[in-house]
């Protein structure tokens, strides 16, 4: 079954959002495997953003996602990688549509609520990197 790995920004946490994620997500049936509130220390924040350090914005973003706690996520299900990021929204919440997580809270570019892995191998880095398999819970659950 997939996995993904989804985190409630620093911006999301301050603004009281993580019930409300968390339940978005339960709610279309998936399975939560793994959570915890965390601040990202600056050597994980650079390796999870390691794409983007040729970007403009790399100081910024790294500076931003270590400002305060984050709620980090394991989430499993069917197509369940594709899924959220439709339901997180396009990148830019100016653009994102009404009724997705940026469409409906996200500001700006910089502080848009939400992360999420964008493909199976960037699931698979970003899970290993914030998650031990100690801390992923693996048990049965109906729908
Ligand atoms: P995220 O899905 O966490 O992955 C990379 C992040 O870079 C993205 O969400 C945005 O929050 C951030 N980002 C993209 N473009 C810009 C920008 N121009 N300025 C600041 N942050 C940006």
């Amino acid at each position: 079954m997939e996995k993904t790995f989804l985190m409630v920004k620093p911006d999301g946490v301050q603004r009281n959002l993580i019930g409300e994620i968390v339940s978005r997500f339960e709610k279309k049936g998936f399975k939560l495997v793994g959570a915890k509130l965390m601040v990202i220390p600056q050597s994980l924040a650079e390796k999870h953003y390691g794409e983007h350090k040729d970007k403009p914005f790399f100081g910024e973003l790294v500076d931003f996602i270590t400002s305060g706690p984050v709620f980090a996520m394991v989430w499993e299900g069917e197509e369940v990688i594709a899924t959220a990021r439709k339901m997180m929204g396009t990148t830019k919440p100016q653009d994102a549509a009404p009724g997705t997580i940026r469409g409906d809270f996200g500001v700006t570019v910089g502080k848009n609520v939400i992360h999420g892995s964008d493909s199976p191998e960037s699931a698979e880095k970003e899970i290993n990197l914030f998650f031990d398999q100690s801390e992923q819970s693996d048990y049965e659950k109906d729908n």
